[in-house]
């Protein structure tokens, strides 16, 4: 029998529909599961008449594969990869390829790559975004790792993910743990973009006061326009899903959202790195915040606000809110490049990141036209230094924000909560603010810890001390710790 082209470890739905995929590019799978009755399952039940060759062992797997040998595993993240690696490692060649295609964190990927290349192989940690409609048909794949790993899978990798315009959703990112840490910030970018859509429906239905029906028309139109998108068609469609009663099921689920933690990593590998990454973060805050179901039901008897009072032009203000999803959107986009423009300056990863746009451009949950432009961007100025800065994004900002200003200040005064519409424009004239208040900032700290600070009219890196008490005379923190 022919020799597979690649194995692949854990038959659970991701890697099942992964292994499908790729025999249905023409490539010949062979798989192993732990609980082993699930390979024969497998391989006689949705896989039958595939190029798919069920394994017993992984002795056997490793067998049955051409080399170099490229094993791919789609198990549970954390020990259970390590276990793995460690089975492996003596199954095979140097030169042989391990690749990780489950959700690791990439400091965890960082650490394998060092230490399986210490055994003469190849790591490759990989995200894998789409779901499991993705993996089966296409999804966004981002590995990086052992850059000699790559010309290997490359083949395989680039025929089974997704593809826009004829380009795969699928390129090499960077060295050690690059991979798994741009598919964490495409989980960080995935919860900012729900949440904001989340806000304008909070905003349409609470303040505006619009049914589903009303709000279904208006994702809609919003998804012909520079919305265009996977997660705005979904919400269009959910808003239109009743249940068999009549009622609506969108309004019948509660309000408590749930999280795997990659947003979590996301904003923490931002306070890490010291990267303003607001709109994340005031995203993974507001999942926290409403987890607190019980809390918010008895605070909301006791902490009075105000009636939301909508006057004025319902349309006009439909479409500020789009201005404004759209604003907050570019935000964020923008504050999750510069994240990882500062990982890859960390780590020495050289990221092309108008390649990491087409990545998401589709197969993935954030897969929208937006993606496009911010190609576009990176193709204009690689070393772009902040998205907003590019002419494209500049031009847009400008014509959104007095509607963006609307929304936030029509929130504010009618007591609906948009953390990251809100946060997004902070950020906005943060950014764009050439004088900020730290100068007041400095001199508190100044005074309290003797901190001393720059000054204007002094070249960086000489630092003052002003004895703001009369004690303490000249003494600095500086002095302390030398
Ligand atoms: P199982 O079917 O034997 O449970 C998702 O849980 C996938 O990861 C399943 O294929 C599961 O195998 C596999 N998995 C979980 N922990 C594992 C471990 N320690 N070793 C091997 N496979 C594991």
């Amino acid at each position: 029998m022919n020799k597979a082209d690649i194995g692949l470890i854990g038959l659970a739905v991701m890697g099942e529909n992964l292994a499908m995929n790729m025999a249905g590019k023409g490539f010949t799978v062979a798989v192993y599961n732990r609980t082993v009755e699930k390979v024969t399952r497998f391989v006689n039940g949705r896989a039958k008449g595939m190029s798919i060759v069920g394994c017993e062992s992984l002795e056997a797997l490793c067998d049955a594969l051409k080399k170099p040998r490229k094993v791919m595993i789609m198990v549970k993240a954390g020990t259970a990869v390590d276990a793995l690696i460690e089975k492996l490692i003596p199954l095979l060649d140097e030169g042989d390829v391990i690749i990780d295609g489950g959700n690791a964190h990439y400091p965890d990927t960082m650490r394998r790559t060092e230490y399986v290349r210490s055994k003469g192989l190849y790591f490759v940690g990989t995200g894998v975004s789409g779901g499991e409609e993705g993996a089966l048909k296409g999804p966004s794949m981002m590995p990086g790792g052992a850059v000699e790993a790559w010309p290997l899978i490359k083949p395989i990798f680039q025929s089974i993910s997704a593809h826009v315009d004829g380009e795969p959703c699928c390129d090499w990112v960077g060295e050690s743990g690059a991979g798994h840490f741009v598919k964490m910030v495409h989980n960080g970018i995935e919860y900012g973009d729900m949440q904001l859509i989340c806000e304008a429906y909070h905003l349409m239905k609470n303040y505006v006061g619009m049914d589903d029906d009303e709000m279904n028309a208006v994702f809609d139109k919003w998804n012909r326009a520079e919305l265009d998108s996977y997660l705005i068609q979904i919400t269009r469609d959910i808003l239109s899903r009743r249940d068999e009663d009549g009622s609506m099921v969108v309004e019948n689920i509660l309000d408590t959202a749930g999280q795997k933690g990659t947003g979590k990593w996301t904003a923490v590998s931002a306070l890490d790195a010291g990267v303003p990454l607001t709109l994340i973060g005031e995203s993974v805050f507001s999942r926290f915040l409403s987890a607190m179901k019980e809390e918010r039901v008895a605070a909301s008897k006791i902490l009075k606000g105000v009636v939301p009072a909508f006057s004025g032009d319902r349309e006009a203000f439909i479409e500020d809110v789009r201005q404004a999803l759209y604003a907050s959107k570019i935000v964020s986009y923008a504050q999750g490049y510069q994240l990882m423009r500062a990982a890859a300056k960390t780590y020495g990863w050289k990221l092309n990141y108008g390649a990491i746009a087409l990545m998401w451009r589709g197969g993935c949950i954030i897969r929208s036209a937006f993606l496009g432009k911010i190609k576009e961007a990176f193709e204009r100025d690689g070393e772009l230094v902040n998205l907003m800065l590019d002419p494209f994004f500049t031009q847009a900002l400008s014509s959104a924000q007095s509607g963006w200003r609307r929304v936030c200040a029509a929130a504010a005064m009618n007591g609906i909560p948009v953390p990251a519409f809100s946060s997004a424009l902070a950020y906005y004239d943060g950014y764009r603010c050439e004088r900020l208040p730290a100068n007041l900032l400095q001199a508190q700290r100044d005074y309290f810890g003797a901190h001393t600070y720059e000054r204007v009219d002094r070249p960086r890196g000489e630092f003052f001390h002003t004895n703001w008490t009369g004690e303490g005379g000249s003494t600095t923190a500086e002095t302390y710790t030398n």
